[in-house]
Formats: C-alpha cells, sequence, structure tokens
C-alpha cells in the first residue's frame, strides 16, 4: 500500500541515514522530510536522495501547527516517523528552553495535527522516536526495559521524557495508532561533530587533548545506526499500538574504552609520527548529573518482533572511523 510519511528531522544523525534507506526501500512510499536545519541539521547528508521521485524537504519548524496541518494537506499525509529533537545533553544544561520547545511542545504540535487529521484510525500510524535516557541511571547491575519506572536527570532526557507521555496519553485518550521507541546511544556516519565519537576522532586529528567527562568509566550500550534504522522500519510496520520497545546493541562500553579503541583504530589507519593517539586523552571536569550506566534490555523486540542487529561493534567502529577519517583529511 502506497504511504505518504512525515519524517521530521530527517538531515539529523539518524534522520540522514534513515531517509536514504527508507526511500530506497519503499518505492510507493514519499517521504516527505521536515526539518528545521538547526545547526545539528545537514542537508549535504541527503544528497543521495535530492532526486529522487519519492522524496521532498520541506524547511520548517515542527511546533507551528499551522505548517504542518499545510503540510498534510499537500501530501496528503498517511504516517509520521518523529525524529525532530534537540538532542546534546550538554546544551540542555546550558539552554534547556529549546529542549522544552521542540521536544514537548514540538511533539504536541504534531500529534495535535494528526489527531484532527486521522482520529483513531488503526490505518495511520505515528511512531515517536525516543530515547533510553528517559529511565535515568543504572548501578553496575540491570538493565532497562519497557516496564522500567522513568527517571529522567537531563533537561535533555526530561523534556524527552514529557513527549514520551504526551504519545502515550495521545494513545489512551484519543485511540490514536502510536508506536514509541527507545533506543540507547547510536554511532556511525553523518554525526554531529559535537557528539562523542565525532568529538574523538576531531580532537585526535587535530592533535589537541581528546575531552573524557570524569574519570571516563559512564557506560553506554552502543548501537550501529543503520542497526537503529532498520528496527525503526520493523517497529513502524509490525510494532502494535500503544506499545514502547527498547532498542539496543548490547555493547556496553564506558567512554575511555571508546576513546582508546578509536585511537586504536587511527594508530592504524592514519598514524601519528612516533606516537599514540591515545597520549591526547585528557580528562576533564564531569558533565553536571552524569548519568553512570544505561543498558537496554530488548528481549521485546527480538522475540515479539524478531529484530536482531545486525552490525557488530568490532566492525562497525572501523566503519564509523573511517567515514570520519574520510571526510576529515581527504
Ligand atoms: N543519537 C542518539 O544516540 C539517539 C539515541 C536515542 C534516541 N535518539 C533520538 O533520535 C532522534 C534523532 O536524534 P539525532 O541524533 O539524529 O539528532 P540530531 O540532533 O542529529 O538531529 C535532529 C534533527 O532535528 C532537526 N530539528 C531540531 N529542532 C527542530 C524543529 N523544531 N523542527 C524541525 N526540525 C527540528 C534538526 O535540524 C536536526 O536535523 C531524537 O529524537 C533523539 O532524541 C537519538
Amino acid at each position: 500500500m502506497s504511504r505518504n510519511v512525515l519524517v521530521t528531522g530527517g538531515a539529523g544523525f539518524i534522520g540522514a541515514n534513515f531517509v536514504p534507506y527508507f526511500c530506497g526501500k519503499y518505492h510507493d512510499y514519499r517521504v516527505i522530510n521536515l526539518d528545521k536545519l538547526t545547526y545539528a541539521g545537514n542537508l549535504d547528508n541527503l544528497k543521495e536522495c535530492e532526486n529522487l521521485s519519492n522524496y521532498a524537504f520541506v524547511q520548517g519548524d515542527i511546533c507551528d501547527e499551522v505548517l504542518v496541518s499545510e503540510i498534510f494537506e499537500k501530501y496528503k499525509i498517511t504516517d509520521v516517523i518523529h525524529f525532530a529533537a534537540e538532542s546534546h545533553v550538554d546544551n540542555s544544561i546550558a539552554n534547556p528552553r529549546a529542549f522544552i520547545e521542540t521536544n514537548v511542545l514540538g511533539t504536541f504540535a504534531l500529534l495535535e495535527v494528526f489527531r484532527k487529521k486521522h482520529g483513531d484510525s488503526q490505518q495511520n500510524r505515528f511512531h515517536h522516536i525516543s530515547t533510553d535516557e528517559v529511565y535515568g541511571t543504572l548501578g553496575e547491575s540491570g538493565y532497562f526495559t519497557e516496564k522500567t519506572a522513568y527517571a529522567p536527570n537531563s533537561p535533555y532526557s526530561a523534556s524527552k521524557a514529557g513527549s514520551d507521555m504526551l504519545v502515550r496519553a495521545y494513545f489512551h485518550t484519543y485511540g490514536m495508532n502510536i508506536v514509541t521507541s527507545n533506543c540507547s546511544n547510536n554511532y556511525g556516519p553523518k554525526q554531529h561533530r559535537e557528539k562523542l565519537m565525532p568529538t574523538i576522532i576531531r580532537h585526535a586529528l587535530a592533535e589537541e587533548p581528546i575531552p573524557i567527562y570524569g574519570d571516563g568509566k559512564n557506560v553506554r550500550d552502543w548501537l550501529y545506526v543503520m542497526d537503529h534504522c532498520k528496527a525503526v522500519d520493523l517497529i513502524f510496520h509490525e510494532g502494535k499500538s500503544g506499545e514502547t520497545y527498547n532498542v539496543g546493541g548490547r555493547n556496553e562500553r564506558n567512554n575511555l574504552e571508546i576513546a582508546q579503541k578509536i585511537c586504536e583504530i587511527l594508530d592504524e589507519k592514519y598514524p601519528r609520527k612516533s606516537r599514540n593517539y591515545s597520549e591526547l586523552i585528557a580528562f576533564v571536569t564531569d558533565r553536571p548529573g552524569h548519568d553512570r550506566r544505561y543498558a537496554i534490555d530488548m528481549t521485546k523486540l527480538e522475540t515479539e518482533l524478531g529484530w536482531k542487529a545486525e552490525e557488530n561493534f568490532d566492525s562497525g567502529i572501523v566503519k564509523t572511523v573511517e567515514w570520519y577519517l574520510a571526510i576529515s583529511v581527504n
């Protein structure tokens, strides 16, 4: 069945990996990418889509309900896959307002337009993309499941938790056909330079200290971005309305391990003169409220929908470093 899917935030890191994959796989779907092009959006990452007949780009703000409504009319939007967000925790500490506006009020605007247009139709789906950060922090053991109570600790995770609650309420109150996915840390090509892996690579190549927060022992579960995109595809099509699905990589690594691994790969692919890159690693004052450990239990996604990550961490991180090397040194 042909569909007109509004993808929000398609010019960001995950969106710019998702949109070409989705347009290439579903030729009878049309993707309308609504993106404000904040500092985090980059159309250069979507060049491969520019001439596709099943792709259209609209620059605009998801908070603008009139614009979103016009897009629904003009493109006869059937479904929404909602990636757009302010996404960087450090920025949320310095400037929380933009996070509340885009992540909470922007999600609200999309839900309102969707509700007015499609009501409780089960033929039209709203897929909300969220994060494992809504669950707060873990000690040495345990995992986040879909039943873990929300306990967000940063303005970013609080704003995502707020949007998840609105989405949940629209399912229960209005019977809308909604799914939410909560994913762990993504890595891969096209990520903004401010995030951990691009920062490590950028500082290493510039021969500058590689900043690592605190003692470097904060643990994240890393998932290759294309595996997340495929999980979104599966959940969008097969997920049960009203449900949430955790997505993770079963790749727990602390920040220091990530930095050391990237340095090892750079030592091999782009050696420094007589020194190892790891000598550049420098510990800096920890981020306020820095969550210690995130780890995802994605048994539900695996057993109910049959999802499995395809990329293993060792090959995924090599591909990632190669991509940043190619854009940095060529
Ligand atoms: N990156 C991760 O590791 C990760 C993990 C789990 C969940 N998520 C979630 O996935 C989604 C995408 O994350 P990302 O890493 O690609 O983010 P990103 O910051 O790289 O991209 C966000 C995109 O949204 C756009 N945008 C921001 N505000 C907007 C607005 N008001 N209207 C329209 N567009 C707007 C930006 O221009 C940008 O293109 C987010 O919802 C994030 O919370 C990310």
